[in-house]
């Protein structure tokens, strides 16, 4: 038999170099302007999961430095034989006669065959002997932890304090920023009202999912007080990016008195205004609002809406993503369709309801 022959075209005869100096240096001044740009994420971010605040988050991170090491020299080695194949056997412009020719047709070759089946194998045990564990560890549950309830809906957190040990007190619902104290254990307890979010704290621990009809557990411990920027980390609709949350980790008398404050009841406004907009509040807000410890409102009812007890002891609001002050209050309240997807029907209020409205819910402090 004879060898077999294959359609080869004729190209042209001459032929100019692959890469030009132009294309050389315009891709130098790319890869000079994309590390620049990297650099600048490492400034002025709160959610940094490369700068841990929890031993949670640094249980990762102590873990994400090595595989990361690993995969950097496979990218290396893999690029290198990539880059350094491209540029040995490129298309020269001298080429002699019989360029066009096909090489030699080489099919398989079991030494390398097995050599790369088995070494990625390999590195991928080694990153699984150190990664199992960890999955493990993360999904203990603290024994004698305070617990909060973590209600995630569309677009906003709901939290319920329970745990009388810990909190000596009755329960009370809050929204959005979640306070702990500082230094100690907290146990989260995650459940979703209609569809998948997920917990997301960078700083103080990974992503958990939030899944309705599941309750999921998840724990959270900061090392120092400070505030800790989050928020959803799983599409959940409209207004997914508009989905934060804050950890607020308290010293052990910040925390004190946080809990006196939350467990405190509303009190009746007094001033006039202020009471015209208690009014105006019962008739226009109080079916999905509360102003109560009610739990079951928040978890269970629909529609629902975050506990307005002590409003102005927060500072954010609609799904942390307004800081909460008089304008951006007024503004919701002209508007609440601001936020996308938004559930909140309000109807259209005049300036004055507004500033009554406005008068009361700044005495829930
Ligand atoms: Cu909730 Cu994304």
């Amino acid at each position: 038999m004879s060898e077999p022959t294959w359609p080869v075209a004729r190209g042209s005869a001459t032929l100019a170099p692959v890469v030009s100096r132009a294309s050389v240096r315009r891709l130098v001044a790319l890869a000079a302007g994309l590390a620049l740009l990297l650099t600048a994420c490492a400034s002025d971010a709160p959610q940094d999961s490369l700068d841990p605040a929890g031993p949670e988050a640094r249980t990762i991170d102590n873990l994400f430095g090595p595989v990361m090491v690993a995969a950097l020299v496979v990218f290396v080695v893999v690029q290198g034989l990539v880059v350094y194949a491209v540029i040995k056997f490129r298309r020269r412009a001298d080429e002699p006669e019989g360029l066009d020719e096909v090489p030699p047709q080489v099919h398989g070759n079991t030494r390398l065959e097995i050599g790369w089946t088995i070494l990625p194998a390999l590195i991928l045990a080694v990153v699984a002997i150190f990664t199992v564990p960890v999955i493990f560890d993360l999904t203990e549950e603290p024994e004698d932890a305070l617990t909060v309830d973590v209600v995630g809906q569309q677009f906003w957190w709901a939290y319920r304090y329970e745990d009388q040990e810990r909190t000596d007190g009755p329960e009370f619902t809050t929204a959005n920023e979640l306070h702990i104290p500082a230094g100690e254990p907290v146990l989260l307890r995650l459940r979703s009202k209609d569809v998948i979010h997920s917990f997301w704290a960078p700083r103080l621990n990974g992503k958990r999912d939030v899944v309705p009809g599941r309750e999921h557990t998840w724990r959270l411990e900061a090392d120092e007080p400070g505030v800790y920027s989050g928020q959803c980390g799983e599409f959940c609709g409209a207004s997914h990016a508009n989905m934060r949350l804050k950890v607020v980790a308290h010293d052990e008398q910040g925390w004190q008195a946080w809990l006196d404050d939350q467990q405190r009841p509303a009190e009746e406004p007094t001033e006039e205004i202020a009471a015209t907009g208690f009014e105006l509040f019962g008739q226009r807000c109080a079916t999905c609002h509360r102003v109560d410890g009610s739990w079951e409102q928040v978890a269970e009812d629909s529609p629902s809406a975050p506990n307005l007890t002590h409003l102005f002891s927060r500072d954010c609001f609609a799904g942390c993503i307004y800081d909460l002050n008089r304008n951006e209050l007024e503004a919701w309240l002209r508007n609440p369709q601001r936020k996308a997807g938004s559930l909140m029907v309000i109807g259209q209020l005049t300036e004055t309801e507004i500033d009554q409205l406005y008068a009361y819910l700044r005495t829930l402090e």
